[in-house]
């Protein structure tokens, strides 16, 4: 039986699946999350369009916990500092949108944010084991990034095994983060192969209590991680 107190388990929602004229409503009904997940899109990196730095800005302002910023847009190496140096406690860019992840990744953090890097369902992520601390947290995306309320990749699973176990080996700290379909009933997967945070829009956003939901997503993860 895993000893559940020892493990921190992160569940951020994602305001993606929140009603965006009560931005400032729905952030209060989410106090008791780690992070608040903004997902910021371009229509370019994916076919969708969310809101820019001011908006983020906002968000800030009024969020109760810190935000991890999530950018699905081109050029990271260009805006990604942007999201940084409103306050973002952390900012994750595609790997497939950055011409320079550790260059763009030391500058983050030199901002002061927790540096993130993403990769899509079909980007290794082998790529990213000799440069493992260069970043603090790791996004192993479970959906085609773009939309909401998509069904979970557990084909995505042996990628991110293969992940937690070469952090293990090199003693690395970084946090490994799932975003896609991640719900009651497919987190459980996810922490089992290694994951420490959890994005989750609609299952906690599409809650009548979504306290309940982050509390009931929590156990769950916490019970299913390996050790
Ligand atoms: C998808 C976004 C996700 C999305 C998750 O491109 O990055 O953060 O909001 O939504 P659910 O949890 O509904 O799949
Ligand atoms: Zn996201």
């Amino acid at each position: 039986m895993a000893d559940v107190a020892d493990f921190d388990v992160r569940i951020n929602p994602s305001i993606l699946a929140a009603d965006f004229v009560n931005m400032q409503a729905e952030l209060a009904r989410i106090a008791t999350a780690d992070f608040v997940h903004v997902d910021v899109m371009d229509n370019h990196f994916v076919p969708n369009l969310t809101f820019g730095p001011q908006m983020v800005e906002r968000i800030q302002a009024t969020s109760p916990v810190p935000l991890d910023v999530h950018l699905m847009i081109s050029d990271a190496d260009r805006w990604a500092p942007e999201y940084a140096e409103i306050g973002a406690a952390s900012v994750t860019f595609h790997l497939e949108a950055a011409a320079q992840p550790v260059d763009l990744a030391r500058r983050l953090r030199s901002i002061g944010a927790r540096a993130g890097v993403a990769v899509k369902p079909a980007t290794p992520v082998e790529q990213l084991f000799d440069v493992l601390d260069e970043f603090d947290q790791i996004l192993v995306m479970t959906v085609e990034p773009g939309f909401g309320g998509q069904s979970f990749m557990a084909d995505q699973m042996p990628k991110l095994r293969r992940l937690a176990d070469e952090a293990r080996r090199r003693g690395s700290q970084v946090w490994l983060q799932v975003d896609g379909g991640v719900g009651e009933s497919t987190i459980a997967q996810a922490a089992d192969a290694g994951a420490d945070t959890f994005v989750a829009g609609s299952a906690v956003f599409g809650a009548d209590d979504p306290g309940a939901a982050i509390t009931a997503l929590r156990s769950a993860a916490a019970s299913a991680h390996r050790h």
